[in-house]
């Protein structure tokens, strides 16, 4: 497995296991491939999206970006924003935590403090995966429960 930056050729693939995430309900936003282009390969602040592959099979992507004043999902400006999406067939194989080494890098070359994740307070996996990941709650609006990434090591 290689880490990698995600590139518009690889826009096929990423879509297509979206949608099989969409098909089993563990992903409840857009999942074509012109959103896949303008929301992680294209986005204006996009720190790094970072894709693992395999033999040429995209295996999982990982979107880190700067969330910009008043952004759509309530984070505090200059926060990262990580959202994480793993073909189903390669899930536990350690490719999350791989992706997140990586975006853990680009966060700290970016001077990124805090990285907020939100999930969906029904996706006990997301959940399980960034907690491993060292992230911690602290807000939980309704559906969700965000949880932040502290990159300067001070307690909130
Ligand atoms: C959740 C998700 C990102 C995890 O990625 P992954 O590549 O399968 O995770 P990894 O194999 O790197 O696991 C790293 C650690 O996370 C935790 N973890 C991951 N999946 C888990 C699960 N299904 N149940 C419990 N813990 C889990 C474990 O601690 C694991 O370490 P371990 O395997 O040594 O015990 C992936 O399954 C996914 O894309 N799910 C669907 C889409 C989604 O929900 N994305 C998040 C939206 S916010």
């Amino acid at each position: 497995m290689i880490i990698r930056d995600a590139v518009l050729t690889d826009v096929e693939q990423m879509s297509g296991f979206l949608k099989e995430l969409t098909a089993s309900g563990k992903r409840k936003s857009p999942d074509s491939e012109p959103f896949v282009r303008a929301n992680y390969i294209e986005d204006p602040g996009k720190i790094r999206c970072s894709i693992a592959e395999e033999n040429g099979i995209v295996l999982g992507f990982q979107s880190l970006k700067r969330a910009e004043a008043g952004n759509k999902w309530g984070v505090e400006p200059g926060w990262g924003i990580i959202g994480t999406h793993i073909r189903p067939s390669a899930a536990r194989r350690g490719v999350g935590r791989a992706l997140f080494g990586v975006s853990h890098k680009a966060a700290e070359d970016a001077s990124i403090e805090k990285i907020d994740a939100s999930i969906a307070n029904d996706n006990p996996e997301a959940l399980a995966y960034y907690e491993a990941m060292g992230f911690r709650t602290y807000r939980t609006p309704e559906g969700l429960i965000c949880k932040c990434f502290d990159l300067t090591g001070q307690p909130d």
